[in-house]
């Protein structure tokens, strides 16, 4: 159920908008705010708050690939596996934080601490290879480098 706070905000966001349905993508990230990520039953809640159908938000929920529709750890990490990124050396950076969390793309680590995440370009080309840890950009990060970034990250 939308909480008094999530229903408090999403309405802030929507006074913006001629139709609810408007402020849908706003609407989305509202929840994974509080919540982490959009559940079906939270989406279909959504929707209908939204007077969209469920297929109609949830197309609009898995467009953007910031949306998360499963479970995440508490830091997302997003590994562009665009073309610059790989030639400037992802591949090893990857394989090197796989190795150290014990996880593949795609997996969350066994204490929640950190999902790792594929992306296409994070638009920041020019410091490939790039990766995203929640809302942080890092650019050509060495591997000493990268072990001491996810150090911060509790
Ligand atoms: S290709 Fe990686 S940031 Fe653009």
């Amino acid at each position: 159920m939308l909480t008094p706070e999530e229903l408090t905000e999403i309405q802030a966001e929507l006074a913006r908008y001629e139709q609810k349905r408007g402020g849908c993508i706003e609407a989305l990230k509202t929840v994974q705010r509080h919540r982490g990520w959009i559940s079906d039953e939270t989406l279909a809640e959504l929707a209908d708050f939204l007077e969209m159908t469920p297929a109609e938000l949830g197309s609009v929920s898995t467009f953007y690939n910031l949306l998360f529709r499963k479970p995440v750890g508490r830091h997302v990490i997003l590994v562009c596996t665009s073309v610059s990124c790989w030639v400037m050396g992802m591949g090893d950076l990857l394989e090197h934080i796989e190795k150290k969390l014990g996880i593949n793309l795609g997996e969350t680590t066994a204490d929640g601490r950190f999902t790792l995440l594929p992306n296409v370009c994070l638009g920041a080309c020019d410091r490939a290879p790039v990766l995203m840890i929640d809302s942080d950009l890092y650019g050509d990060p060495d591997v000493k480098t990268i072990d001491e970034i996810l150090a911060g990250y509790v």
